[in-house]
């Protein structure tokens, strides 16, 4: 067992709500993990704290043995961890190509090469002809595809990919799990949060189930359909 990242008891307030309450969890390298359940259970807030856009009151949250928390969202992108956001942020003003070439600014590569590289990734999600589009000319599915080509040609060795399939067609969902597994099969580790129950059977290899703040199950496929808890909390509404 050799945990990329694992987080201990975090605790994440809003005013007079726990969002997050006592969360522990580890992820093991080279693994898929999903995070379900309901609305308003703290999933994205979870991934808030790995990432740093929130620094949560109490409890630990470690990337390779090491503390991260109170680190900036900066400074742990270049620790190796990336993220795609529910809502997606695509640059408006910039086209396709220039938003995937945002991700590598830091990069070494000779800019030729990040661009070839950028147009192969553009190549396997089917939006070659978008390239020269302008972001806020993209459709939200094409958006949320953007956000995930992004993560491709980056660095990150941990990715955190929140709802990534929320109106994203079918056929393309098909395509995605496929390049999420390849680049599983290349030493890369998912985080995924997501309500689309199919994605998360298909992906993951351990399914962890949060309520109001707290994990309430973990497991396979199998182990969560057959919980009280989860059918009471989630899968039953
Ligand atoms: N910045 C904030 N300020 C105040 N409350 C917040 C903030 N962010 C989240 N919350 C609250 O924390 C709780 C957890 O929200 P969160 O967005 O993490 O849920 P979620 O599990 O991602 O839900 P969904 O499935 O709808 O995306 C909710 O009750 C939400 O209203
Ligand atoms: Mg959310």
């Amino acid at each position: 067992m050799n945990p990329i990242l694992q987080t201990t008891d975090v605790v994440k307030v809003f005013g007079g709500l726990r969002a997050l309450d006592g969360i522990s969890l580890s992820v093991e390298e080279n693994s898929i993990t999903s995070v379900i359940g309901p609305n308003g259970s703290g999933k994205t807030t979870f991934l808030n704290c790995i990432n740093g856009i929130y620094k949560p009151e109490e409890g630990d949250i470690r990337l390779r043995g090491k503390s991260i928390v109170g680190a900036s969202p900066h400074v742990i992108a270049r620790l190796g961890v990336g993220r795609t956001f529910q809502i997606s942020r695509t640059f408006k003003k910039i086209s396709v190509l220039e938003n995937i070439l945002s991700s590598v600014l830091d990069s070494e590569k000779p800019i030729k090469q990040l661009k070839e590289e950028a147009l192969e990734i553009l190549g396997r999600v089917g939006m070659v002809a978008l390239k020269d589009t302008l972001g806020e000319e993209l459709s939200g599915g094409q958006q949320k595809l953007l956000e995930l080509a992004r993560l491709w040609i980056s660095d990150a060795d941990l990715i955190l990919l929140d709802e990534p399939f929320a109106g994203v067609h079918p056929d393309l969902k098909a395509e995605f799990y496929k390049e999420i597994k390849r680049l599983r099969e290349q030493g890369k580790t998912f985080l995924l949060i997501s309500h689309d129950m199919k994605s998360v059977y298909t992906l993951s290899d351990e399914i962890v189930v949060f309520d109001l703040g707290k994990v309430i199950a973990r497991g396979t496929e199998e182990d969560i359909k057959n919980n009280d808890k989860v059918i009471e909390a989630y899968l039953g509404i």
